[in-house]
């Protein structure tokens, strides 16, 4: 079977490196992949959100089955275009409907679908430029710290929490005078929930369904998790907390719910949903939903995963799951993010990466890298993931720092204190 993956970070390096462990698999497209992914199949000059020349692209090469990495495509109804195409129609896409992808798409509609199925989450209103006056006033009924969040894609940014009430209304003026363009025309303010997050994953076909490995990720640029968000600085997987007591609980409360509740509304729905929770005093809320994987969770969660991803990814198309069995490696994974100096912010690429043959013990993914004249150098913020397995977290974080530091490039930079906070 030829497999086209749609991406071209961590999270598709991961899913690529999984895919090719399969049997079933003669050959893995990454359309556009990166320097990581070349070396496992064949890259395609070909962007993730381009639906004619992903069209051309499975057509000419004989794709049986499109696996969407990233948001976007989904969000544009890259499955409703193969469903809609007679040549397409045939070929599965692993990923949600346009209407599914909502989840992710609009904050509105994923809180209006949790206050419809009774999932746990903060208490919200959601506001627009006709009612800022409005607004103001549910933001004086709430206590600090304050969420504003812009209703569509922002790319991770969308999201402001602010101390004062002062800040919380300035920033609201802004956002929905147009901060972020159309995807703030509508905002959402949501009571803030303390508490520790964790990252939760499922595969579905719609009906039944697979709950992976949870993970951890670690956002903030800085030790002891501060300074600015990043898209992830690293992750864990087993998270101490998420046992089978909490994971029940986030099964009949918000898994399953929200399987039934798609279905109830006539949503189709075959791929990855990632449900963001906080724990908060041992019962689990949603934060937001993803209709993807997570990166850098995806780089463990992998890992953990030892069933072939293919064979589940046919259970998903054929709407079989129920038949499938998971099966999970009881050891510890982690990942190490290394970033570009200066990242979140401004910073350079095109420096050579070096020392990849030193590397002993650990799985290396590459976010952001390219090729250029025989070298892989950097290509964006986050430029590798460094994965390892251990009999415990702590072995497996000691295999993943000990790789971080053999691999080479100017200005690299990780975090020193991933899986401190819970281990
Ligand atoms: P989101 O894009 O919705 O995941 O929000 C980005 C980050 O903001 C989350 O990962 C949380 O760390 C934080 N966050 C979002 N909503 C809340 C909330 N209601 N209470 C506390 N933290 C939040
Ligand atoms: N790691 C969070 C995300 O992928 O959105």
């Amino acid at each position: 079977m030829k497999i086209l993956l749609l991406g071209s970070g961590g999270r598709e390096h991961a899913l690529a490196w999984k895919i090719s462990q399969s049997t079933k698999v003669e050959k893995i497209f990454i359309a556009p992949g990166n320097a990581g992914t070349s070396l496992i199949g064949e890259n395609l000059p070909v962007k993730a959100d381009d639906f004619a020349a992903i069209r051309e692209a499975v057509l000419s090469k004989g794709v049986d089955m499109v696996v969407v990495g990233p948001e976007d495509p989904l969000v544009k109804g890259i499955y409703d275009f193969f469903k809609a195409d007679k040549d397409l129609s045939s070929i599965p896409v692993i990923g949600p409907s346009k209407a599914g992808a909502v989840l992710e798409g609009s904050k509105d509609f994923a809180k209006g679908f949790m206050q419809r199925h009774h999932i746990p989450t903060a208490r919200y209103q959601t506001f627009n430029g006709s009612t800022l006056d409005e607004g103001i006033a549910f933001l004086r009924t709430l206590k600090a710290p304050y969420v504003l969040k812009a209703d569509g894609l922002c790319a991770g940014k969308g999201v402001l929490i602010v101390d004062t009430l002062e800040e919380a209304e300035k920033e609201l003026k802004e956002m929905l005078g147009g901060m972020f363009g159309d995807a703030s025309s509508r905002v959402v303010i949501e009571e803030y929930l303390s508490g520790v997050e964790c990252s939760v994953f499922v595969l579905t076909d719609g009906v039944s369904y697979k709950i992976l490995p949870e993970a951890k990720d670690y956002k903030r640029i800085g030790e002891g998790d501060t300074g600015n968000n990043t898209g992830g600085m690293g992750s864990v997987s087993p998270v101490p907390f998420a046992d089978a007591k909490w994971m029940k609980k986030v099964e009949d409360r918000i898994i399953r719910p929200t399987i039934e509740g798609l279905a109830a509304e006539g949503i189709d729905y075959k791929g990855f949903i990632f449900f963001g929770l906080m724990n908060c005093e041992g019962n689990p809320y949603v934060i937001e939903y993803n209709v993807r994987m997570g990166d850098p969770e995806t780089e463990t969660v992998m890992l953990r995963l030892k069933s072939d991803i293919v064979d589940l990814f046919e259970g998903v198309a054929t709407k079989t799951l129920a038949c499938k069995t998971l099966e999970i490696d009881f050891r510890s994974a982690v990942c190490i993010m290394l970033v570009s100096g200066g990242y979140p912010g401004k910073y350079e690429k095109g420096f050579p990466i070096e020392g990849f043959d030193n590397v002993e013990g650990s799985i290396i993914f590459h976010s952001g890298t390219a090729m250029k004249e025989g070298q892989t150098v950097t290509n964006g913020g986050r430029v590798i993931a460094v994965s390892s397995y251990g009999n415990s977290q702590q072995e497996a974080l000691e295999r993943s720092f000990q790789n971080a530091q053999r691999i080479l490039f100017n200005g690299k930079y990780f975090r020193k204190d991933i899986g401190k906070d819970i281990l």
